[in-house]
This record gives C-alpha cells, structure tokens and sequence, in this order.
C-alpha cells in the first residue's frame, strides 16, 4: 500500500484485496463483547472535516477507537477556519499534535492531495471525500458490500455488472467506485441525464447509458446516487418528478433486477427522489450493512496505513488481554484458536508486507 489514500486508483488489484480482506477480520471483532483491539494504541487519528458527514465520519472514529488510536475531532464549523485560518496552518497545528493519520473530507476536490504532498506534515493522509473528485474509502466499504452478496471472501468481482444510476456529474462515489471496482474485475455501467455526466465520462473504464430499464436486467448490483442538490447552481432536469420518473429506482423497477441482484446507496438519500420508500427499506437495500462495512474498512485501511504488517488479529484477543505476548494465529481463523509464534506470518502478512 501506498503512504496516503487519496485515489482509488492509488490501489492496486492486490491492495485492494488486502483491505478487503483485512476488512473481514476487523468485522469479527464487531461480533465481540468488547469491540476493541489494542493494534494503535499510542497513535493518532485526526478527523478533520471541512464539509458535513453523518457516516464517514462517525465510522472513521468508530474505527480508529476500536484499534485503540487516540483520535482527535476536528470540525471546521467552529474552529479558527472561521477566522480565516488557511490549510497550512491548520495542518500545521495538527503536526504539532503529534497525528500519524489524517483522515480529511473537504469541499475543494484536491484538497487532499495538497495535503499529503505538501510537506507540512508527516502523518498518512486519507481522502474522506473531497469535492466531486473521490471518496476511496467509500469505494471500499461498496466493494466489501458487493463481495459479500455477489462473490466470495478473499476474491476479487470479475464479471460482475455493477450499475450505477444518478447525479454521476457531482458524485465522488461514483467516480471512485468506476475506477475501485474496474480494478477488481466488474463491468460498470453508469446511467444518468446526459446533463449528470462529467465532461471526458468517455475515457472512464466503464459503459455509459441514458436508459436505467434497458440495465437493470442484466445487473447484480444497482447503486442509486444521490441528486446532489446543494451542488447544483443550474437545472440539470426539468423537474423533481421528472428526474424521478426517469432515473428514479422504485418497486416496479426493483422487480425488473434479477433475483439475487442488490440495491445499494452510499447515503445520506432523498427518498422519493432517486430511490423510493419501499425500495430503501427493502431487504434488498444494503444501504445500512453498507454503513456496518464502512467501520471494519475503514478500521483496516487506518491499520494497514499505519504500518500494519502482521495479521490484524495478531494475537487477536480483545482488550486486556492484550498485554500477552505478541504472537501471530492464522489469517481467517478464529482468533481465540492458539496461535503461530511471531515470525511466521501467514497470506496476509506476508501480501502486506510485499506490497510495501
Ligand atoms: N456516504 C457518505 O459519505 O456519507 P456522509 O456524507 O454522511 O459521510
């Protein structure tokens, strides 16, 4: 894995398998009486959020407590950004406080990468979104959902068809997603009002199609996207209804997917607007085990960026047991089995330590 994540792209094939897989591990701890590992203890998380969030950024917290990181919240509403306080600066405040992650959600796409490369500070940076650009943790998070309803633990989702419906212009996710799940083996195919798609949307590695009902037969998985209203300084539809009418996903078209297909939704939704009622609350709506994934992902990505190379569950016994001595069980075995000594790593290990 690289230092940062700022891009999907930055993930090879193998590293996304890594985090997926990693990702499996940390959900058993979810299982657990006591939810917490002591892997970074003695490390810092920063949050530090310049656009609003519910989910990423309670799961990023979720995530860095359950590894026993110290993590530091930082909103821009009510800070000194409000007096005019410039990035530098305020990473320049974050270096002082010793962070050895920074997990950042900004409104400027970029941000981020300006971050990770500028030198101001040393900690990992972990894009949370930035602007319209990307959201690779969220990209993840889907794929983990996907792997878990359309293929198996430790493969990849190679022949899958991934479709991917809405407000593509103003979507992150979506662009994420294209190049995560592209790299994983999926055929993507987006659908939305020529008016909701990026100029250059032709180079992206996927399909593109103005006609959801001509896709949803042939799909294992339907994403809706949110209409990202607050984004929009133009008409970029006739009407609520009419989008709706068009791009909407609701019972009728839901019954059109294959039986074993999946809906899915990043959130937060406009119900009524790209997704129905009864769609959302469907069991074929994965849009809350898509949140339950977000924790064990992000819990995997904090790990494997901050230097994880052993096995996640090395010596996997919830706190305060962690005190015991450091041995290493086997990869997706149950962690309370005894244990390999230190030295012999297994698959996950020693992947991680090859893609170093
Ligand atoms: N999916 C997502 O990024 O949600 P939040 O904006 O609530 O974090």
């Amino acid at each position: 894995m690289k230092r940062h994540l700022i891009s999907a792209a930055d993930l090879t094939r193998d590293d996304a398998l890594l985090v997926l897989d990693t990702a499996e591990e940390m959900a058993r701890v979810a299982d657990r009486p006591i939810k917490k590992l002591p892997t970074l203890r003695g490390r810092t998380v920063v949050n530090l959020f310049f656009e609003d969030s519910t989910r990423t950024r309670i799961s990023f917290e979720a995530a860095a407590k359950r590894l026993s990181a110290d993590v530091i919240n930082f909103s821009a509403k009510g800070s000194s950004v409000s007096k005019g306080e410039s990035l530098k600066d305020t990473a320049l405040t974050l270096e002082a406080m010793g962070a050895d992650a920074v997990v950042i959600r900004h409104h400027s796409s970029g941000a981020p990468h300006r971050l990770a490369g500028s030198g101001w500070i040393n900690a990992s940076v972990v894009n949370a979104g930035d602007g319209t650009h990307e959201h690779p943790t969220q990209a993840l998070l889907d794929a983990l959902t996907m792997r878990r309803h359309l293929s198996a633990p430790g493969r990849d989702l190679a022949g899958r068809r991934i479709t991917i419906v809405g407000d593509v212009l103003h979507s992150r996710v979506a662009r994420s997603n294209v190049l995560l799940l592209t790299t994983l083996g999926a055929e993507v195919t987006l659908v939305a009002p020529p008016t909701l798609l990026p100029i250059g949307v032709e180079q992206w590695p996927c399909t593109v199609s103005y006609d959801l009902d001509a896709v949803l037969t042939t799909s294992d998985a339907v994403m809706m996207l949110r209409v990202q209203r607050e984004r929009m300084n133009a008409a970029f539809f006739p009407t609520e209804r009419e989008y709706a009418r068009r791009y909407g996903l609701d019972g009728l078209r839901m019954a059109a997917l294959p039986e074993h297909a999946i809906v899915m939704h990043p959130g937060p939704m406009n119900r009524g607007m790209e997704i129905t009622a009864e769609v959302a609350d469907s069991p074929r709506c994965t849009a809350v085990e898509q949140v339950a994934n977000g924790v064990s992902t992000r819990m995997a990505v904090l790990y494997l960026l901050l230097g994880g190379s052993e096995p996640a569950l090395a010596g996997a016994r919830p706190e305060p047991a962690a005190a015991e001595p450091a041995t290493v069980s086997a990869a997706g075995s149950d962690p309370t089995e005894p244990a390999r000594p230190a030295g012999a790593p297994n698959a996950t290990a020693a992947r991680t330590e090859e893609s170093k």
